[in-house]
């Protein structure tokens, strides 16, 4: 078959028996995803027209109140995975809390939670600038049947059994991963359809850019000046170009592309950075890591680290493999 032409769809059913004791229940779960990413598409789509339609806190036509977009696409991808009864929890940057979905009742015996991040880069949600959302896949750790609890969604990034995003761009690609490579797919926005255009995408091994929020170096930690400063230093390939959207998707689906690396580290204003390890970090390292990529917090691995809360932040460097190796060289010599 030309890969090409091959749909998300078909995709999904084509590997359903790849997966250990498939059942088809993680296939529905993404072909919700799927479904979810189309209706956010259509409302990032819309974005710009939001003054004429009417401002957020005005109500529509419908008598539905206009919402902010970040709100709307949570509410979207929550609606989606509780209507169809497919996971057993959700945990959402946007929300304080876990969602339980009748995880109590014995009918119900789903297996699987997701962690989502509905819009990511949203303050580029007003600036005509690519956005994302970001999701995350387990098995609860708890047994099928009971109410979920928070040790379902405390897991670390290495039992991940499938992440994704979606970057809603010049094109709105879907890009996920089970744990056999990373493939992207791009939507024909004429039919509605996801056509896979990336399969097995890859870091390059090395690359020429850097992403991070230069506007913070006074607080950065020496060792991210430093490398910073070997980033532009005259030498061999160097110096490096330096881009940064402000949208984690976005500047990594680049860096993935080219090659580069991403940084978001601690600072003496953030401690913890500001990424947060469940939404964000945790899936980005299980994508980064299956195209040959790395993702550390600086110092060791991010899928290695346990949770201990849902909104947890946690440093982020990602990307090509040698340059996250480089970062973490020149952060081990200040660590002293
Ligand atoms: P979110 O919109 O979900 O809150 O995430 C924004 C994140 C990330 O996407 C981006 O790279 C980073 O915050 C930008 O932060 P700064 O504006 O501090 O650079
Ligand atoms: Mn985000
Ligand atoms: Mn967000």
């Amino acid at each position: 078959m030309d890969r090409k032409n091959t749909t998300l769809g078909e995709f999904i059913i084509e590997n359903q028996s790849s997966f250990q004791y498939s059942s088809g229940e993680l296939s529905k779960l993404i072909n919700a995803i799927r479904l979810a990413a189309k209706v956010v598409n259509h409302e990032v789509n819309k974005a710009g027209l939001i003054d004429i339609l009417g401002a957020a806190g005005d109500t529509n036509i419908q008598g539905e109140d206009q919402q902010k977009l970040d709100v709307l696409a949570n509410e979207k991808f929550i609606q989606t995975l509780k209507n169809r009864e497919i996971v057993c929890g959700i945990a959402s940057e946007e929300e304080d809390d876990f969602i339980s979905v009748n995880s109590n009742d014995e009918k119900h015996q789903n297996k699987y939670v997701v962690l989502i991040d509905p819009l990511d880069g949203s303050s580029n949600i007003d600036v005509n600038v690519s956005v994302g959302t970001i999701f995350s896949i387990y098995r609860r750790v708890t047994p099928i049947g009971t109410p979920v609890t928070l040790e379902d969604f405390l897991q670390p990034g290495v039992n991940q059994v499938a992440a994704g995003y979606i970057v809603y761009g010049t094109s709105t690609m879907l890009v996920y991963t089970t744990g056999d490579g990373v493939n992207g797919f791009t939507l024909n926005p004429a039919i509605g359809t996801f056509y896979l255009s990336h399969p097995r995408m890859q870091f390059p091994e090395t690359g020429k850019i850097y992403s991070v929020n230069e506007g913070n170096y006074i607080h950065f930690p020496q060792g991210v000046k430093n490398y910073i400063k070997y980033c532009q230093l005259e030498e061999g390939d160097r110096p490096y170009t330096s881009r940064y959207i402000g949208s984690l998707v976005s500047d990594f689906h680049r860096n993935m592309i080219k090659g580069g690396i991403y940084i978001y580290p601690k600072s003496s204003v953030a401690m913890e950075g500001k990424l947060r390890l469940l939404y964000e970090c945790n899936p980005m390292a299980f994508l980064a890591e299956q195209a040959q990529g790395k993702a550390s917090d600086g110092f060791k691995r991010i899928m290695e680290i346990q949770p201990t809360e849902l909104h947890q932040r946690v440093p982020f460097f990602c990307g090509s493999r040698k340059m996250v190796e480089k970062a973490e060289e020149f952060m081990a010599a200040q660590k002293a």
